[in-house]
Formats: C-alpha cells, sequence, structure tokens
C-alpha cells in the first residue's frame, strides 16, 4: 500500500524573523512513517520542520507554512492509498505578513489572525480512493472533540491523544491514543513507546484498508 504521512509543525512566518508555530516534535509522524515502511508499504512523508532524521525509505517532502502542507496534500493524496494527519498544522496565521523586521516599541502589539485552510476538511467527500485518518490533539474532554472532528473532518478514522500531559502526547517519545471509528467503535492503545504505538496503528490503518477492499471486489 501507499501511505501518505504528514508530521511535525507548520510555521507561519510573522516577519522575516518570526514566527507563529507550536511544540509538534515530528516524532508520532516519523515513527508512524517509519512503522509504515517496516510493514513493507511506500511511504511519502511531508514533513515540517523538525529535528529528526528522515525515515529511510521514504520519499521526503519538506515543508515549513500551512499553505505549503495544504499544497503538498492536495498533490499527493491522489496517488495514495492511506492518508496520515499526524502534523499538527497551524489552525490561524497572520494576516499579514511583514516584509521588514517590526520593530521594537514601547507599546502594545497586536496582530490580527486568520484562520488556515483546512486540509482535511477540503478532501473529496464522496468516492474517495483513499482512507483518511486524522489526529486530534486535545486537552480536554479528548473523546467527544475527537468525535466531532471525525464528523467535521470527514475522516475515516481519528486518533486522539492527550497533549496536556507532560508524559505522553506532544514532544513525549510516549504517546497513549483512543482510535474512533465511523461506525462508532473505539479502540485504546495505553501508554507507549511512540514506535509501538505507530507499529499497532499500522496494523489497524491495514486491517481498514483490507475490508474497504474486500467490500469492494465483492
Ligand atoms: O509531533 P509530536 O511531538 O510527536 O506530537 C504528536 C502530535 C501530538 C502532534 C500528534 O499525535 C497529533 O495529535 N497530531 C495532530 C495535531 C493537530 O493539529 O490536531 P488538531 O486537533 O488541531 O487537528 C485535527 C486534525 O486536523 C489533524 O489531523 C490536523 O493535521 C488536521 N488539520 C488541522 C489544521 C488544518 N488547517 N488542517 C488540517 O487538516
Amino acid at each position: 500500500m501507499r501511505f501518505l504521512v504528514t508530521a511535525g509543525p507548520t510555521r507561519e512566518p510573522i516577519d522575516p524573523v518570526r514566527y507563529l508555530s507550536n511544540r509538534s516534535s515530528g516524532k508520532m509522524g516519523y515513527a508512524i512513517a517509519d512503522a509504515a515502511i517496516d510493514a513493507g508499504h511506500e511511504v511519502i512523508l511531508i514533513s515540517g520542520p523538525v529535528n529528526l532524521d528522515p525515515p529511510r525509505g521514504a520519499e521526503l517532502v519538506s515543508v515549513s507554512t500551512s499553505d505549503e502542507m495544504f499544497a503538498a496534500v492536495q498533490q499527493e493524496a491522489p496517488r495514495c492509498d492511506v492518508l496520515v494527519m499526524c502534523a499538527a498544522v497551524a489552525d490561524y496565521k497572520p494576516k499579514q505578513f511583514s516584509k521588514t523586521k517590526i520593530k521594537k516599541r514601547d507599546a502594545n502589539l497586536s496582530l490580527e489572525l486568520i484562520p488556515t485552510r483546512d486540509i482535511l476538511a477540503s478532501l473529496p467527500k464522496q468516492d474517495r480512493q483513499f482512507i483518511v485518518i486524522g489526529f486530534a490533539a486535545e486537552t480536554e474532554n479528548v473523546e467527544a472533540n475527537a468525535r466531532h472532528k471525525l464528523q467535521e473532518k470527514n475522516c475515516d478514522i481519528v486518533v486522539a491523544n492527550d497533549v496536556s500531559r507532560a508524559d505522553s502526547g506532544m514532544e513525549s517519545d510516549q504517546n497513549e491514543v483512543t482510535i474512533l471509528f465511523r461506525n462508532g467503535e473505539i479502540k485504546r492503545i495505553p501508554r507507549a513507546p511512540k514506535k509501538i504505538v505507530a507499529r499497532e496503528l499500522i496494523k489497524i490503518f491495514e486491517n481498514v484498508c483490507e475490508k474497504r477492499l474486500t467490500k469492494k471486489i465483492a
């Protein structure tokens, strides 16, 4: 199968030296790319700026902004079987980019932010040839918020993680996830190194893909 995996944060420029971003390290997305390669799949990895070595055997597409990630996913998604949107794409970006460095002054400074384009929500809703896996990074009501994202972003599966914890989730080497399916089914993977969680996730994604394929053939 051909996996398209996104990983890491995006950077939304404010001026030539400043940007808005988040704490995503890319570890979870890179672990998923690695696990998919180990399981014998082809992998295209679209990565925001991270300090990780690219997985051996993956085709790497490096991006920085949410707009670049949007364009890369649009281009690559039609030739994949499974899209895993693990990247922490910024939800907002500065309305204006200052071409010159904003000078420090003795006054408050306000930045106007506008929503970025939602990559998952912009994918075709019907007759998709690939399965779509979103992630939900939550700090409260993890399951309920993830269920909402599954519907709103029209995903086949959402993998929810609690990013309010220091021992799991964002930046950590470990994660604990709840997997929500469209039919209401829920699975959990208890806290474990991201490499182990990734291996379990790949098995689940393969299973859903196979079921989808069998349905099509029957
Ligand atoms: O990188 P690590 O340090 O290892 O941490 C891993 C992780 C916590 C970043 C990862 O497991 C994770 O949860 N990734 C999703 C982060 C996120 O942006 O979650 P969200 O709930 O804000 O977004 C929901 C989904 O919409 C995500 O699949 C996201 O990729 C997607 N999205 C978000 C914004 C946008 N403009 N377009 C999108 O498609």
